[in-house]
C-alpha cells in the first residue's frame, strides 16, 4: 500500500478535519502550506461561496487541499459540479453515502475519503471504490458515532484493505503514534486546529477551547438518532435540538456566544493550552510522534 503522503502529494499524514463555518481558506491554506492536508468545509455554503473558498485557497497555496461535502445538504449536486470545475483533487465526505456522486468524482480523477463511524460503513465504502476511509471515534468534536477511536481504528484497519485515517481525540504526537500502532496510516485532527492562530473563529470560542479541561464536553442526542459533541454550556444544559443547527454553530463561531451557541469540541480540548501557528502544530505533532515511536522501541 502506498503511503498516504505519496498518494495525496502531501508532506505529513495529517488532515485538518473539515469544520462547518470554520474550515475556510485562512485555515485550509495555512495547513496545506505547512505540509498537511487542509480541508474546506462545504457544509452550509452555496455553490458560489464554495467556488470563492476554493479560489482564495489556491491564491495562498499551490499544495494539495480537499473539500468536505456534508451529504445531507440540499445543494450537494451543485457543490460537486463546482469542485470538479475548479479542479479540486481530493474530497472527504460526511453524514451519508457519496454513492450518487462516485462516478462523477472518479471520472474527474478525484480521490474520495468518506468519514465513517463503524466497520459496517467502512466496508460499504470500500465496495463503492473509495480511496481511503477516515474512521472517527466518538471522542471527536461535532457529529459523532458510538465507538471510541481506540476500539474503532483496529477493527476498521482489520476489516478493509484501504488506508485508514484515524480521527477523534488526537492532538499531539503521542496520539498520532497511538493511531499508527492501531493500524492507521494518517490522522485527522479537528479540535486541535481550533486552537491555531489562523483559525477564523471568534476569540471567545478559541478561549473556551483553551480553558476547557478533560471533562468539559458533553454529547447531545437526537431522539431519532444522531449525536453531537460540544463544550457544556447553557445550550447543552437545555439539551435542545437547536444545538444541531448551523445557526447555533454560527452563533458561537462568528458571534462569540459561547453560552447560547454550540461550541463543538472534542475531548482532547483539555490538552490544548496555547495558540500556535498551524505550521508549529503540524511540525510539533510530527516530531513528537517520531520521538515517541523511537522511545516505544525501548519498552520491549
Ligand atoms: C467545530 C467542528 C465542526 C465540524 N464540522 C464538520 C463538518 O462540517 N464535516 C465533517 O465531516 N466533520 C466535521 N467535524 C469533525 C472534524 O472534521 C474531525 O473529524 C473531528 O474534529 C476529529 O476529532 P477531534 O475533534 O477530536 O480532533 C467538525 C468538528 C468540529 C470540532
Amino acid at each position: 500500500m502506498k503511503k498516504i503522503t505519496e498518494l495525496l502529494g502531501i508532506q505529513y499524514p495529517i488532515f485538518q478535519g473539515a469544520m462547518a463555518h470554520i474550515a475556510r481558506y485562512p485555515l485550509v491554506s495555512a495547513v496545506s502550506e505547512a505540509g498537511g492536508l487542509g480541508i474546506i468545509a462545504a457544509g452550509g455554503l452555496s455553490g458560489e461561496e464554495l467556488r470563492e473558498q476554493i479560489r482564495e485557497t489556491k491564491k495562498r497555496t499551490k499544495k494539495p487541499f480537499a473539500v468536505n461535502l456534508m451529504l445531507q445538504m440540499e445543494n450537494i449536486a451543485e457543490q460537486v459540479d463546482v469542485l470538479i470545475a475548479e479542479g479540486v483533487k481530493i474530497v472527504t465526505t460526511g453524514a451519508g453515502t457519496p454513492k450518487p456522486y462516485m462516478d462523477k468524482l472518479k471520472q474527474a480523477n478525484i480521490k474520495v475519503f468518506p468519514v465513517i463511524p463503524s466497520v459496517k460503513l467502512a466496508k460499504k465504502m470500500e465496495q463503492l471504490g473509495v480511496d481511503g476511509v477516515i474512521a472517527e471515534g466518538m471522542e471527536a468534536g461535532g457529529h459523532i458515532g458510538e465507538t471510541t477511536t481506540m476500539t474503532l481504528i483496529p477493527q476498521v484497519a482489520q476489516a478493509v484493505e484501504l488506508p485508514v485515517i484515524a480521527a477523534g481525540g488526537i492532538g499531539d504526537g503521542r496520539g498520532m503514534s497511538a493511531a499508527f500502532a492501531l493500524g492507521a496510516k494518517g490522522v485527522q485532527m479537528g479540535t486541535a486546529f481550533l486552537s491555531v492562530e489562523e483559525c477564523p473563529i471568534h476569540e471567545n470560542y478559541q478561549q473556551a477551547i483553551l480553558q476547557a479541561d478533560d471533562t468539559a464536553t458533553t454529547v447531545i442526542r437526537k431522539a431519532k438518532g444522531g449525536a453531537i459533541r460540544g463544550l457544556k454550556n447553557q445550550l447543552t444544559e437545555e439539551d435542545t435540538s437547536e444545538a444541531f443547527s448551523l445557526a447555533a454553530l454560527q452563533r458561537a463561531a462568528d458571534d462569540g456566544d459561547t453560552q447560547q451557541g454550540i461550541v463543538m469540541s472534542g475531548q482532547i480540548a483539555g490538552m490544548l493550552k496555547e495558540v500556535k501557528t498551524a505550521k508549529a502544530l503540524i511540525e510539533g505533532v510530527w516530531a513528537e510522534s517520531e520521538a515517541v515511536s523511537k522511545r516505544l522501541a525501548d519498552y520491549y
